[in-house]
């Protein structure tokens, strides 16, 4: 008989909708036990919540989501909101009893990470944390052949994470340029996703030295009213507002195995959509991933016989890939929703078996260090090292 789990989804626009389809197509691939009911979607402003949980089929909407972690029918409250609200619903939801899907970066900084990462210990929850590129078959490939010693020790990790959405000055200034709201910019937003890669791929990260820089200091106010722009209107007088986060941030990482790292991150980058790209080098071959073609895996193995050896492009859409089993016959390639479809099928797994998931509140803290030392070391121009 499938258990049927009540979801609280808090946030309906990009995340929002990514996890809403996730939770209604999962059972449809998945056939697992735990079966997620799309009970209730939370966000602040009633008229385009109502709209969103219409279009989405949720069951109720809910205005405050400190009414909805109190509530009796809900076993999951997934957070997909900005990050200065992860905190406060994390801990009240882990007090409540109630299991946790959250969106990364974890928090604004490593101590309310680690605020939360205690909340959910004491209360014996499950959670999970959405580093949904973990999820790509073709990632899970790339472990698989680290794990399976094919790559060799590992060398070099070389990664950036590239998009150009606000290259234009234009652009107005959203919750995501403010560090009251975000924490931090490019660095929080697309780094925290890349030092989780690097963590599940090539291990922990012992120090950091980085560098972080503003191009566009001041936005235009976003012709929609919300609280940030009713706050920055009243403190500027109407116009423009502050960004007060990073635009980009980079940083050089020395491994714990000794392997050494290059990290990259901006929205400056004209042409770059979600190019979420890295490079592993190691003693007996190499790896190379680009989402922009998230179907595919370059490996190249210097075992092979030196006038057949080359970079070779695996299409990691075979039934023994991770995850394609429950999706089409080879070739017949996968997308972004596929990510949180994965993620989410993983979850409702470990609480029908009692495990818990990964990357979970532990992984959210260790990457908050991670994050916290970066911005640290380009603060004092000098080398940090992570958790120190
Ligand atoms: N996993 C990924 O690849 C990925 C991609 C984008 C964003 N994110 C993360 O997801 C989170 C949300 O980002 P987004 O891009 O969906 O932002 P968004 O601006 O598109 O949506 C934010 C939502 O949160 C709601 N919200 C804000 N404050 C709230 C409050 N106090 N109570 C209830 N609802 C509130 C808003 O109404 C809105 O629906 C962020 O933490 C972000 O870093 C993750």
């Amino acid at each position: 008989m499938p258990r049927q789990l009540n979801v609280a989804l808090i946030g309906y626009k990009f995340m929002g909708k990514a996890h809403s389809h996730a939770y209604k197509d999962v059972h449809f691939f998945f056939k697992g036990d735990c079966v997620p009911v799309m009970k209730v979607i939370c966000g602040r402003n009633e008229a385009p919540l109502r709209a969103a949980a219409e279009a989405w089929n949720w069951e109720e909407i809910e205005t405050s989501w400190e009414r909805v972690v109190q509530r009796d029918d809900i076993d999951l409250v997934d957070i997909a909101s900005p990050q200065n609200t992860h905190r406060d619903i994390a801990v009240a939801a882990a007090q409540a009893g109630k299991h946790i899907l959250l969106e990364k970066p974890m928090a604004l900084n490593v101590h309310e990470a680690r605020e939360m990462l205690d909340a959910v210990q004491q209360a014996g929850v499950k959670h999970m944390i959405m580093f949904n590129y973990r999820r790509v078959p073709a990632v899970g490939l790339a472990k698989r052949l680290i794990q399976e010693g094919k790559i060799g020790q590992l060398f070099h990790w070389r990664a950036c994470y590239l998009q150009d959405w606000i290259v234009d000055p234009s652009f107005p200034l959203i919750w995501k340029f403010r560090k009251e709201i975000a924490g931090s910019g490019a660095h929080g937003d697309l780094n925290a996703h890349l030092i989780d890669l690097a963590r599940y791929l090539v291990g922990e990260i012992k120090s950091v030295v980085g560098m972080t820089h503003n191009f566009i200091k001041q936005r235009p106010l976003p012709a929609e009213s919300d609280q940030l722009t009713t706050m920055l209107t009243a403190q500027a007088g109407g116009g423009m507002g502050e960004v007060t986060v990073d635009d980009t941030a980079s940083f050089l990482a020395e491994f714990e195995n000794g392997a050494i790292g290059t990290f990259e991150a901006t929205r400056f980058a004209s042409g770059r959509k979600n190019y979420n790209h890295f490079e592993i080098y190691g003693s007996k071959g190499s790896l190379c991933f680009n989402f922009e073609r998230m179907n595919e895996l370059e490996y190249y193995s210097r075992e092979e016989e030196s006038h057949t050896q080359g970079f070779r492009t695996i299409l990691a859409t075979d039934e023994s890939h991770p995850y394609i089993s429950a999706w089409w016959p080879p070739g017949h390639l996968i997308g972004y929703e596929h990510t949180f479809i994965n993620q989410i099928a993983d979850l409702l797994k470990c609480i029908e078996e009692d495990t818990m998931p990964e990357p979970n509140f532990y992984d959210g803290w260790k990457n908050q260090q991670v994050l916290d030392a970066v911005l640290e070391s380009a603060e004092k121009g000098t080398r940090v090292e992570v958790g120190g």
